[in-house]
């Protein structure tokens, strides 16, 4: 039998575990709601588009070249300016296969085995896993409510000239961060930007939430204020439509996208899904985003309502105030990635907070995802983790509806 561990090399990634299905309450992922899905409407967009442009599938690049279907680059340009008042045009857009590969293509372009970046100290997991795996030294910024601690930034920022250390970017989910829920405020917006343009250091603003903000203004993106092309911006439609789609897009000065741009060697992203959104979001994207809002919000406030009963004080969060995800806080004493593993087992699937830290602050923290589950399985999969939580830890020392 071949032994195909004898020729992989060094480096290679631990095996992968054959998919067995989704557990029964399912609180992980950034998986979106099954009935906002809009279907109806993606399907006459289907139909639509393939027969009047259905021909060009026999190009590579469709007629639009290797940036990806102009109509839906002009889609993106009109959308980033209105609600993210983002002045870009299609030739600084890329569409990428999910932001994910945003990550891949800039961390290709920038980074080489111990360069140094700046991040959020709390984090979405696939930044901080892909930063690992490339050997990259994580330097990370506490958050507060308002985003990035600003004098904690400066002070790193100090610190890395004095060791004459340059980062290669200051990567941040400013809007609805993951974890945290966190929004950064306008005027720290500003404040980035300026350190930016002092440093000379690139920012790379992930904002693949910011669609989804049902409470509170959103403020314009950190990109609406460069002047001087030092934001690389990306966005994605996975959360504002469908993930499965894995329809992303990547804005920088084309200076900067001309060096991303030879990276992206898959010749092309799935074209049917770009010729589709195009169509779709064209005359539904803000009525779809609003709806979707409102379930995500309904959602929310039936997870918070089940953290509030089930766990009481043992759980401490700040409200969502938009996106999927609830970034909770439990005693010191509960190790929530031991809660994982035994959660995992009774069918309750939980973000564990170490993952999505580059401190140990998150050894207590777990992520949970409301967007996928109904009401009723948010409440019931609640219910379930406090009862394994209290039988492993011994909190919450009661439950309600016990
Ligand atoms: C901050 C952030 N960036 C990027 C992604 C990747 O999303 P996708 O590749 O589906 O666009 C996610 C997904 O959860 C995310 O949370």
């Amino acid at each position: 039998m071949f032994d195909v561990n004898n020729f992989l090399h060094e480096g290679s990634l631990s095996p992968a575990l054959y998919w067995k299905g989704y557990p029964k309450y399912n609180f992980i992922g950034g998986h979106n709601d099954n009935d906002c899905i809009p279907v109806t409407q993606l399907k006459e967009a289907i139909e639509k588009v393939i027969l009047k442009e259905g021909k060009t599938l026999a190009k590579y690049g469709l007629e639009s070249g290797p940036q990806g279907y102009l109509p839906l680059r002009s889609f993106i340009v009109s959308k980033l300016k209105s609600r993210a008042l983002i002045d870009c045009s299609e030739k600084e857009t890329l569409i990428v296969s999910g932001s994910l590969q945003a990550l891949d293509l800039v961390n290709q372009t920038f980074l080489k085995k111990g360069d140094t970046v700046i991040i959020e100290e709390e984090n979405y997991g696939g930044t901080i896993s892909r930063l690992k795996r490339l050997g990259i030294n994580m330097v990370g910024v506490p958050l507060e409510k308002d985003g990035m601690d600003i004098d904690a930034l400066k002070n790193i920022l100090i610190d890395l000239k004095n060791k004459r250390i340059k980062p290669r970017y200051i990567y941040t989910i400013p809007t609805i961060q993951n974890p945290t829920g966190t929004i950064m405020s306008t005027e720290k917006r500003k404040i980035l930007i300026a350190l930016s343009n002092e440093y000379g250091i690139p920012i790379f603003e992930d904002d693949c939430y910011a669609d989804l903000l049902w409470e509170g203004e959103r403020p314009p993106a950190i990109k609406s204020y460069d002047k001087n092309g030092l934001v690389i911006y990306c966005g994605s439609f996975s959360k504002s439509i469908a993930p499965a789609l894995r329809v992303g897009y990547l804005v920088a000065n084309w200076d900067v996208l001309s060096r991303i741009l030879p990276y992206k060697t898959d010749a092309g992203s799935g074209s049917l899904e770009q010729m589709v959104l195009a169509e779709f979001c064209e005359n539904n994207f803000n009525n779809h985003v609003s709806l979707l809002s409102n379930e995500l919000k309904k959602k929310s406030d039936v997870i918070c309502g089940a953290l509030d009963k089930y766990f009481g004080s043992t759980a401490e969060y700040i409200k969502p105030k938009g996106g999927i995800f609830i970034w909770v806080s439990l005693p010191d004493t509960i190790d929530t990635s031991r809660l994982y593993e035994i959660a995992l087992k009774e069918g309750v699937a939980i973000n564990p907070g170490s993952e999505w830290s580059i401190n140990p602050n998150g050894k207590n923290k777990i992520r949970l995802c409301f967007g996928n589950p109904s009401t009723l399985e948010i409440d019931s999969g609640i219910k379930l983790l406090a009862e394994i939580c209290k039988k492993e830890f011994g909190l919450p020392i009661q439950i309600a509806n016990l």
